[in-house]
């Protein structure tokens, strides 16, 4: 097999269509792993895999340690919090340090947009972009792509309406950019105080009213509204954002009967979506975080185990 063209993943851009699936063809192979009785591989044996994470993360911190593991990587943790950044080291400084131990591959999740590709810079090794600042979440569009196309069978000419802060979305700006390398039709919804002023080049239509942006979705992609990153009063109350644009019963109807909700997590609940919706029959939240996964020990097969063969789909230890 061909040798993955790219050492690094910093965002979607630098990815062409048939790049993305390779990704989720190596990521399908992966799922299959994680749902057997013995979860783990030896394909990355003797690899050292560094998880750096300057922000909160939950599902994307602990999947990349258990995708590292099920690969039989050594996986490093490093918390910000407990390292000495908290001391005043520079994020230059710290790259020099994690360089002379060696890592294949460094997972880096940044509040700063752009800390991975300085880092790509510094550094020799392999770095994936984990989230950073409101620029890209790759490892999130691609594990979103991968559950779409389980789901729908396609990830081609589909309709998908991405709703709420998409401002302060590294999501919505990552799934863009891959959703448009398929032909699908990317909307957006939310107050215009949560739109980035940039918002047409990201290929996207861009609607007001949340019935109108859903008519005829395929799949309805729900924002988390970034409390964190909202500088100011942007939003006029959350239970006017949620009364406005929170996904219920009442709303979902506009879009296909078959729709799926997707919600990278973590849910505001009561907030952009509701309970019925987050926990009901068309929500995929537990299929994404599965996905991810897979998608993740995809990701770091093809950029530290080039040399190894990945496992045959249904293939037993
Ligand atoms: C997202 C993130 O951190 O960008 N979460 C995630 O990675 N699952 C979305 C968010 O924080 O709202």
């Amino acid at each position: 097999m061909e040798a993955f063209a790219h050492r690094s993943l910093l965002d979607i851009e630098g990815l062409t269509r048939a790049d993305v699936e390779r990704i989720l063809d190596t990521s399908e192979a992966f799922l299959q792993v994680s749902r057997r009785p013995v979860r783990k591989v030896p394909t990355l044996r003797g690899k050292t895999v560094v998880n750096l994470f300057y922000e909160a993360s939950t599902r994307t911190r602990t999947s990349f340690e258990l995708a590292g593991k099920r690969l039989s990587a050594d996986v490093i943790n490093m918390s910000v919090s407990a390292s000495s950044v908290k001391k005043g080291e520079t994020l230059q400084d710290t790259c020099r340090t994690l360089e002379a131990m060696h890592p294949d591959v460094i997972v880096i999740r940044h509040n700063a947009s752009g800390a991975p590709n300085y880092v790509a810079s510094k550094i020799g090794c392999s770095v994936i972009n984990a989230g950073d600042g409101m620029h890209a979440h790759p490892t999130q569009a691609l594990l979103d792509a991968f559950t779409i196309r389980r789901q729908k069978g396609t990830l081609e000419n589909l309709i998908v309406t991405i709703v709420g802060d998409i401002a302060h979305s590294r999501v919505a700006r990552s799934n863009a950019h891959l959703l448009n390398l398929f032909g699908c039709e990317v909307r957006v919804v939310g107050p215009r105080t949560l739109l980035p002023a940039a918002v047409d080049s990201l290929g996207v239509r861009v609607f007001d009213r949340l019935e109108e942006g859903l008519e005829g979705a395929d799949v309805v992609m729900v924002l988390r509204i970034q409390r964190e990153r909202l500088a100011g009063a942007l939003l006029p109350s959350l239970r006017e954002y949620a009364r406005t644009f929170g996904i219920g019963p009442a709303t979902i109807q506009y879009a296909k009967p078959d729709a799926i909700v997707m919600h990278p997590g973590p849910m505001n609940r009561g907030i952009e979506i509701e309970n019925v919706i987050a926990d009901g029959e068309r929500s995929v939240v537990l299929e994404q975080v599965e996905a991810g996964v897979a998608v993740r020990m995809a990701l770091l097969y093809l950029l530290a185990g080039e040399t190894t063969e990945a496992p045959a789909v249904g293939e037993a230890d």
